[in-house]
């Protein structure tokens, strides 16, 4: 038996997914607490739409217009203990891994040979022996020009608005021409813990200031980091021309086939194509032509008094919001502006070469609510877009685009690009497994052929052109479905899936990995059971899906399906790592971000791990006699979720989210004091890690 470490803080069995409730709270409106959302049996779903549309005015036809228009921290630094040290396992092994195998630089997949940290819960980013670590940047340090150095005492919107913001999630890291030994940082900021930011914070009343200061600290970063010769130490370049913030009062277009109609216009914009900022944006992708994409996650709790049947399918409450934006905007009102909560849930796309441009929202992607945005290009150069909507139930979904992307890097060229995901066929996922139903008992018990495997379809769920868009949906415009698309998946019976969060294809093979995160729902009371493609009822622990698309070509219809990994601890039987031995790899719960290095391992980062230990970032090998040999490379300070895996050559960057939000913590009681030691205020921080011989990462 496998004795776990005490928890810290919280982890309560009260909140799914492991969270501590400052989580669920801040972080997805505690989606988790009320009803799932998606309560279609994927039956007719006429009546919802119906009662949606009630209100507004005569909708268009099918045909729509395509819009034109500091070093390593004083605390917190860790290597990983030695070899059987804060090991979870009460046998004594080391890491719940082999030694012999796995210690050291000489075991392992080729990028994975390094010694696997253990389980633990360490206030700290702790990381193999061998390697080391800075904070490359932290909420509130200055990035534009005139922005002051951070004082939490007398912080201000007009101050936050030049400095980093709070609670990075994804991380891009460009190409900077010209500029030798720089590279250009692109992150998230997916939401605000007013608690831990605020000295006194009172939740029943907070001011206007704190309020415009947690608009400013949501959003996007851009800012220009600068290598250290020898070392993968990274440090910011405040003021650099290319730093820019993107906040949620930034203007964005909304372009696509969505845009312009009567479900987005409103009294401030009755063109239906202006919006101002993002919200809660969580991963993300970038582009073959050099912008990055992020994801509008859990945008619905920033809306008050929602009352449309659509609303509740998205999670949108009938009352006041946790945060009380509504009495400081009306916007955030939808008792006022009905349809502003319709602007909010889309892929954003923004060019961090061009500090001027204008961030689109494009509603050709669908609007629910997305995790991230991964692209890749088909043989003849057009992109397809994977996105997962993490909700306990819903679906992932693919884009398809119709336009070739061009090459070169002249303005005319990147406007150009910067409208190839306007015009292409939206798809949602259905998975059939190759059992009988009777063999997936739901407890994550392997079927007598092996595998939890099968395969899928992507159906059709609307096309827009240059000169409008069709819908595939009966029963629903082109419009509605690129606005309430969670519906129209619905109406077409996609999978309902334990949360779609990540999916990165594989640069190496072209399969495609689909992180699952939980779903401590399935199979409980009358929500839907266990199937092969989602095994285990109350799955606390997640899963990693496999596809394989018909040809390897990324714009079939039609794939092959497997589960690469079945998380949990290696020694509980419902768990699954690619067939490797299970005495061989370390445990893991909840994936979450995944990314891949440059061999073709695939690196997982976790949130809300429910084993015990802190969350992590993990590498896995996809391919060879290693195939599901799974390590984990760090762990993260008290109360943090990993996010935002880079991994490079020589460098492995991680976003350090949600430090020190554990229950009944404040400014004044801090569960953390990462990343600056005791007496200094817990902070959101970016953290590069390398080897200390200067050679690559895990080789
Ligand atoms: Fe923001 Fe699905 O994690
Ligand atoms: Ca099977
Ligand atoms: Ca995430």
């Amino acid at each position: 038996m496998r004795k776990l470490l005490p928890l810290i803080g919280t982890p309560s069995g009260s909140h799914p997914g492991g969270r501590s409730a400052m989580t669920c709270r801040f972080r997805c409106g505690d989606a988790c607490f009320h009803e799932v959302p998606n309560t279609s049996s994927n039956e007719y779903v006429g009546d919802v739409i119906a009662g949606a549309l009630s209100r507004r005015s005569v909708m268009r036809a099918a045909a729509v217009v395509t819009v034109a228009a500091a070093g390593a921290g004083a605390a917190g630094v860790a290597n990983a203990p030695r070899a059987g040290a804060a090991s979870p396992a009460a046998d004594g092994t080391a890491a719940g891994t082999s030694a012999g195998t796995q210690s050291g630089s000489g075991g392992g997949a080729r990028g994975l040979r390094f010694s696997p940290v253990a389980p633990n819960t360490t206030d700290a980013v702790v990381v193999p022996d061998g390697y080391r670590q800075n904070v490359v940047i932290r909420w509130g340090e200055p990035i534009l020009r005139g922005a002051p150095a951070f004082d939490p005492e007398r912080q201000s919107a007009k101050a936050q608005a030049g400095q980093f913001g709070y609670n990075c999630d994804f991380l891009a890291l460009l190409p900077l021409p010209g500029e030798r030994g720089r590279q250009l940082l692109v992150a998230n900021h997916e939401y605000t813990d007013e608690v831990l930011m605020f000295r006194g914070y009172d939740s029943a009343d907070p001011t206007r200031e704190q309020v415009e200061i947690a608009w400013a600290a949501h959003g996007l970063s851009a800012v220009v980091v600068e290598e250290d010769r020898g070392t993968g130490k990274l440090t910011a370049v405040p003021r650099h021309h290319l730093n820019r913030r993107v906040t949620a009062t930034t203007e964005f277009r909304l372009t696509g086939p969505a845009a312009g109609s009567e479900l987005v216009k409103t009294s401030a914009d009755p063109s239906g194509t202006k919006v101002f900022g993002t919200l809660n944006n969580c991963s993300g992708g970038t582009t073959p032509w050099g912008t990055t994409l992020h994801g509008e996650e859990n945008f619905n709790q920033y809306f008050a008094n929602g009352s449309r049947a659509t609303d509740k399918r998205y999670g949108i409450g009938t009352g006041a919001t946790e945060r009380k934006w509504e009495r400081f905007d009306k916007r955030f009102d939808l008792a006022q502006e009905p349809n502003e909560a319709h602007r909010f849930g889309y892929v954003v796309e923004f060019d961090p070469y061009d500090p001027t441009s204008t961030p689109r929202k494009h509603t050709a992607l669908g609007r629910f609510k997305h995790e991230a945005a991964t692209v890749r290009l088909t043989r003849d150069g057009r992109p397809v877009v994977y996105s997962g909507d993490d909700e306990r139930f819903d679906y992932f979904y693919k884009f398809v685009g119709s336009k070739r992307m061009k090459k070169g890097s002249s303005r005319a060229v990147r406007e150009y690009n910067m409208t190839l995901l306007d015009e292409g066929t939206l798809y949602v996922a259905k998975l059939t497994g190759d059992s009988p139903a009777i063999e997936i008992d739901g407890s994550g018990k392997l079927p007598a052929d092996g595998e939890f495997d099968g395969s899928g379809e992507w159906i059709p769920l609307a096309t827009a052109t240059a000169d409008g868009a069709v819908s595939h949906v009966d029963g629903m415009t082109a419009e509605e479905v690129f606005v309430f698309t969670r519906l129209a998946g619905d109406k077409v019976g996609a999978t309902k899936m334990d949360r779609p969060e990540d999916i990165e294809p594989s640069p190496v093979t072209g399969k495609v990995y689909v992180a699952l995160t939980n779903n401590s729902n399935r199979g409980v009371g009358t929500n839907a059971k266990a199937d092969e493609a989602n095994p285990r009822n109350a799955n606390k622990h997640g899963h990693v899906l496999e596809l394989t698309e018909r040809w390897n070509r990324p714009e079939s219809t039609r794939f092959a399906w497997s589960l690469f990994l079945v998380a949990g601890d290696p020694n509980d039987p419902a768990t699954y790592f690619a067939g490797f031995p299970k005495d061989r790899v370390s445990p893991i719960s909840c994936p979450d971000n995944v990314a891949f290095d440059p061999y073709g391992n695939l690196w997982i980062s976790t949130d809300g791990a429910q084993l015990g230990s802190h969350d992590g970032l993990f590498g896995v090998a996809t391919r060879g006699a290693r195939r599901g040999e799974l390590k984990q490379f760090l762990t993260v300070p008290n109360g943090a979720e990993t996010c935002g895996p880079i991994i490079q050559d020589r460098r492995v960057l991680v976003a350090v989210q949600h430090p020190g939000e554990v229950d009944g913590a404040s400014v004044e009681k801090p569960a953390s004091t990462w990343p600056d030691g005791p007496g200094k205020l817990v902070r959101p921080a970016v953290v590069s890690v390398w080897r200390a011989d200067g050679r690559d990462i895990g080789v």
